[in-house]
C-alpha cells in the first residue's frame, strides 16, 4: 500500500479503528513492564502505542503516514502522555539493532518480500528476552468483510509467521476467529493471526 493510501485514509477527523488498543495486544501487555522500550511499526492513527504510553511505556512508533502519526500525537496530547513518532517507509527505515524490548505490529499487511525485509528486522531489533507481540489477518480472511487486505499474498499465515521468526521463541501462535470492533474498518467477524515468540 502507498503512503497515499493511508495518507487519505487517515485524512478525516474520525480515528478509522478507534482509539481503544488491539484487544489481543491489551491480553499480551502483561509481558511487558512499565519503562520497557517498546516499537509499534505501522502504528497508523497511535492507538495501540498511546495506550502502550498509558501504561508506562516508552513508546516509539514509526509509520509511513505523517497523517496518521499527527493524530497519534494528537491523541497522546488528549491523553497525557508522551510518544515519539517518526516517518519512514519500514522496508527501507534503518532499523535499530537490539534496541526494543518488544515490538508490537498490529494488522501491518506487506507484500511478501517486503513482509520477510521487515519480519526479520523486527526480530534483529529486539534485546534478548525482548518480544515480538503481532496479530494480523489470515488467508480466510478473504471470506470475510471485516477488514484487510484482498489480496491473498499480503495475509499471513500462522506457518508464515514462524517461518519468519525461525530464531525466536513462539510462545502464541494461533489462528483465531473473533468479531473484531476496532472502528470503521475492522468490524465483525474475523480471521487472524495471533502471535508472539521471545527472542533468546
Ligand atoms: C491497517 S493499518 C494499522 C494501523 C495500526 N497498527 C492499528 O492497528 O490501528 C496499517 C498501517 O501500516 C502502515 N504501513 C503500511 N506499510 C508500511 C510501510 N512500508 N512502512 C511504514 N508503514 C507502513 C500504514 O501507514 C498504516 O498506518
Amino acid at each position: 500500500m502507498t503512503q497515499d493510501f493511508w495518507d487519505t485514509r487517515f485524512g478525516g477527523e474520525d480515528y478509522v479503528y478507534g482509539t481503544e488498543p488491539n484487544a489481543f495486544l491489551r491480553t499480551q501487555a502483561f509481558r511487558l513492564a512499565p519503562g520497557a522500550r517498546v516499537l509499534l511499526p505501522g502504528d497508523g492513527e497511535g492507538r495501540n502505542g498511546v495506550w502502550l504510553a498509558e501504561q508506562g511505556m516508552d513508546v516509539l512508533s514509526v509509520d509511513a503516514s505523517e497523517v496518521g502519526l499527527a493524530k497519534a500525537r494528537r491523541l497522546a496530547v488528549a491523553r497525557g502522555v508522551r510518544i515519539a513518532t517518526e516517518r519512514a517507509d519500514l522496508v527501507r527505515w534503518e532499523w535499530p539493532r537490539a534496541a526494543f524490548d518488544a515490538v508490537v505490529s498490529a494488522f501491518l499487511h506487506l507484500a511478501p518480500e517486503d513482509r520477510k525485509i521487515v519480519h526479520r528486522a523486527i526480530a534483529a531489533s529486539l534485546r534478548p528476552g525482548g518480544v515480538v507481540i503481532l496479530e494480523a489477518f489470515r488467508p480466510e480472511q478473504l471470506a470475510h468483510a471485516s477488514g484487510g487486505p484482498r489480496d491473498a499474498a499480503m495475509l499471513y499465515a500462522p506457518e508464515v509467521l514462524r517461518a519468519d521468526f525461525d530464531g525466536l521463541e513462539v510462545l502464541v501462535c494461533e489462528a483465531a476467529l473473533d468479531p473484531l470492533d476496532e472502528g470503521t474498518f475492522h468490524s465483525g467477524p474475523a480471521a487472524t493471526v495471533r502471535f508472539v515468540a521471545k527472542r533468546p
